[in-house]
């Protein structure tokens, strides 16, 4: 039975999450010695310890044995340089490639999430690295971004709990993680200076979300501030951003790293709570910025001392459960990473079962594509990792499979030139002997990178003439897509099966031969939709950003929340991914149909395979308001679980939900809001398959003040029953004239003098009233409360 925390209501952790048992009064990182050593250090060892002392690592203070710490990228293997003050582009250490985020997001597993954290965690370890630079949260905002195949989904739920999960498995390891990049940082183009020009509900609802849940949750031992302007600041110098937020509001109790660069002005920096510079190029000038700025007055120290102790603590406690004795188990890791691209294969389309192949129907196998020789297995940027080998599909399948199959290899495309479609001919040939075609395509590296968006979401010319002609010799034509992020398939109606294989790291091509063989039945599923075309998709107009300035114009409505408003079919929806297996959905129950907002509503509901072979199904939870204040997404996706079931088995599913699963951000009041009123809870296999419904209904027990601003609209103190007798009171002479015979509780008023700000009242109550009565009504109607 799965089940599902409450993150609104979860326990705070404390930094030493996971980390093994660990004495209080002793520790190098307890407050007391902490209060030691900051009553032994000059201001200028202060300063220096704000800024890294090169690429990788922090200024270590040898008269105080203060050490450092190494940090390096993340967020699916580890890039580790050969040293702290080399970049380790080529030259690093041969370490695990695990699938990319969007790999791990399929697998809609935090279980396993936790596993390769764990992994990465002992990775590191083993390297002599104290904090993992991942995972990154960012939400895909558009399939455009550069850097999606870093990111794990569209779901600001579903990114935060498996950047949670993540963050719990490498932290398990006595190794810290930086959660990036704190936040709106949706485009790579002008990344270093765009801004993000992003309302609040929307900040909140969906930008932050996944930051929040993951620091609540599991509280990473560092957050990294983006490179891009959020409402028209800096992330690195945000004190709403770094300190009321994440400090204040989410308990946040570790340290904010820059970005590579990101910092421009670092005494505005400190001021905001972002605590370490990195790297640490220019620290030699700028240290002598802060240290004047403390001087002259320009920044408390009371502030840089508080950075400073964060600084401490993270780096005292790093380097006392550093475990150096873990291993780089290289060959344990490649199984883990073939064992999680498998979880990652999504099925998303098989006409007529044409998968799996087996021997009882298919002899002859097609392969077809460079990436069956010379695989795609990551992106590129920052988190390119070196991997101490690669499978590669024709390898796999010769090897583990080839004993029953006569499979024969046609290139089909040249990677290294898209509109060379020379090799088409030879592959048609062999695909049209061959019982079943398997085509592997999809993007070359060079698409998907980071520091550059995406142009359009097409494959190349050559791997979609290649399908077409596929296609139309062979009838078992099988796609196998290699991507980080959505891509278009205009082919989709002319093939009858398709598999979405991710970039799934160095064992990936194995994990794409268990699935297609039927060793492994397909149980991922998308974490982004698939639109039809790039026109569809919700930030079309406003991506990636004009003179700087990207406008989240679709706000909360992107991702299925806009195809589910608009009506839009996709082409394959979000959660959507195919088993060889079926599953019956029954029993949906609720523990009250009526509940508070003080409540926890238990959900519980049964999942049965009622087919042939043992699979995996990812149960999916989302909640619906029927009548909001605010225009709300029709449905939005509040818990998950995978469940493993044999044939004929059948299991129980168990959601949690708080009143925060049921809200959304209000602007007027400033904060998260459930209303009263009626919900639904939609069970399914995806956004667009839903099998069961339940209607509840929330109470809520709050008591707000109302928000009401000289500019409020008449309607609403009109529309209101509490408040009305109060607006009579106010102007009885002009709500009598609007009344005819009756008194002036009759007045009928005309539409477009009910949407008046109430500030125009002295005018159109032509002096009744003046300004500043009409002021004090509002500050009395505020002085009342509410339940939403
Ligand atoms: C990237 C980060 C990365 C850092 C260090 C930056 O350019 O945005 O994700 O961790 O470099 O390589």
């Amino acid at each position: 039975m799965g089940t599902k925390s409450v993150y609104l209501t979860a326990a705070l952790l404390s930094i030493g999450a996971g980390a093994e048992a660990e004495s209080t009064d002793e520790q190098t990182w307890s407050e007391e010695n902490i209060d030691r050593l900051m009553s032994r250090m000059s201001l200028e060892e202060k300063v220096l310890l704000t800024s890294g002392r090169d690429a990788w690592s922090t200024q270590p203070i040898d008269r105080l044995d203060i050490p450092y710490i190494w940090m390096a990228d993340g967020p699916h293997g580890l890039r580790r340089a050969p040293s702290t003050d080399t970049w380790g582009y080529g030259d690093q250490l041969p370490a695990t490639c695990f699938p990319t985020a969007s790999a791990l997001s399929a697998t809609w597993d935090v279980g396993l999430l936790r596993e390769v954290g764990s992994a990465l965690g002992d990775e590191a370890s083993a390297l002599g690295v104290n904090m993992l630079l991942g995972p990154g949260v960012n939400i895909k905002r558009s399939p455009l971004g550069g850097r999606n195949f870093e990111y794990f989904s569209e779901d600001p739920y579903l990114s935060g709990k498996l950047g949670a999960a993540y963050i719990e498995g490498v932290q398990a390891r006595g190794v810290g993680t930086s959660l990036k990049h704190y936040v709106a940082n949706n485009v790579e183009t002008e990344r270093m200076w765009a801004n993000s020009d992003v309302d609040e509900r929307t900040l909140n609802e969906i930008y932050m979300t996944p930051f929040e849940i993951a620091v609540r949750e599991a509280q990473p031992w560092s957050v990294m501030a983006c490179y891009n302007r959020v409402q028209g600041v800096y992330g690195t110098q945000s004190p709403d951003m770094l300190t009321a937020r994440l400090k204040q509001d989410w308990g946040f109790e570790g340290i904010v790293v820059s970005d590579w660069d990101a910092v421009i002005d670092r005494v505005e920096g400190i001021r905001a709570g972002m605590h370490l510079e990195m790297p640490g190029k220019l620290g030699h000038l700028t240290n002598k910025m802060v240290i004047d700025a403390v001087k002259n007055g320009e920044l408390e120290e009371a502030q840089l001392d508080r950075v400073v102790r964060d600084i401490l603590r993270v780096v005292l406690r790093a380097n006392a459960v550093a475990d150096s004795t873990r291993a780089q188990d290289l060959d344990e890791h490649h199984k883990l990473a073939r064992r999680v691209a498998s979880e990652a294969i999504t099925l998303l389309k098989n006409d007529g079962a044409v998968l799996p192949v087996t021997r009882d129907r298919y002899r002859k196998i097609a392969v077809i594509g460079e990436f069956a020789v010379n695989p795609r297995y990551q992106g590129n940027g920052s988190s390119e990792v070196r991997p101490p080998r690669v499978d590669e599909f024709m390898d796999i399948v010769g090897q583990e499979y080839g004993e029953n199959f006569e499979i024969e290899y046609a290139q089909g495309y040249r990677l290294s030139d898209d509109a060379d479609f020379t090799l088409i001919d030879d592959a048609v040939r062999l695909a049209a002997e061959a019982d079943v075609a398997l085509v592997l395509a999809g993007l070359p590296l060079h698409y998907e990178s980071e520091g550059i968006d995406r142009l359009h979401i097409d494959l190349p010319p050559s791997h979609n003439h290649l399908v077409d002609a596929i296609a139309d010799s062979q009838p078992n034509t099988v796609v196998v897509l290699t991507n980080g992020s959505a891509v278009a398939t205009p082919w989709v109606d002319s093939v009858p099966s398709i598999v979405e294989a991710w970039l799934g790291g160095q064992a990936g091509a194995g994990a794409v031969a268990d699935a297609v063989f039927g060793k492994v039945n397909p149980s991922g599923k998308l974490a982004e939709t698939f639109p039809v075309r790039l026109e569809d998709t919700p930030a079309f107009l406003n991506f990636p950003a004009e003179d700087g300035e990207v406008l989240y114009g679709e706000r909360v409505f992107f991702g299925y929340r806009y195809y589910d408003k608009r009506k839009i079919v996709p082409l394959f929806p979000f959660g959507h991914g195919l088993s060889y297996t079926d599953f019956a959905y029954s029993n949906l129950e609720v523990s009250s149909e009526q509940f508070s907002d003080q409540d926890l509503l238990t959900v519980t509901v049964t999942v049965t395979n009622t087919g042939d072979v043992a699979g995996k199904e990812v149960v999916q939870l989302y909640v619906k308001e029927e009548e909001a204040s605010v225009l709300r997404p029709e449905i939005e996706l509040r818990g998950f679980d995978k469940l493993e079931l044999a044939p004929a088995e059948s299991k129980q599913v168990e959601f949690l939900l708080s009143a925060r699963d049921f809200a959304f951000y209000s602007t007027r009041h400033g904060r998260w809001l459930a209303e009263s009123g009626d919900f639904e809870l939609l069970v399914g296999a995806s956004s667009r398959d839903i099998r069961l419904r339940q209607r509840v209904t929330l109470q809520s027990t709050e008591k707000l003040n109302y928000q009401f601003s000289e500019y409020s609209f008449f309607r609403e103190f009109w529309s209101n029953p509490e408040l009305k007798p109060l607006l009579i009171e106010l102007m009885p002479e002009w709500l009598g004239s609007q009344a005819g015979d009756g008194g002036p509780g009759e007045a009928v008023i005309q539409d477009f003098l009910q949407d008046q700000p109430m500030i125009k009242f002295p005018h159109f109550t032509l002096g009744e009233v003046n300004a500043e009565q009409i002021r004090a009504f509002i500050a009395e109607c505020n002085e009342m409360t509410y339940t939403p």
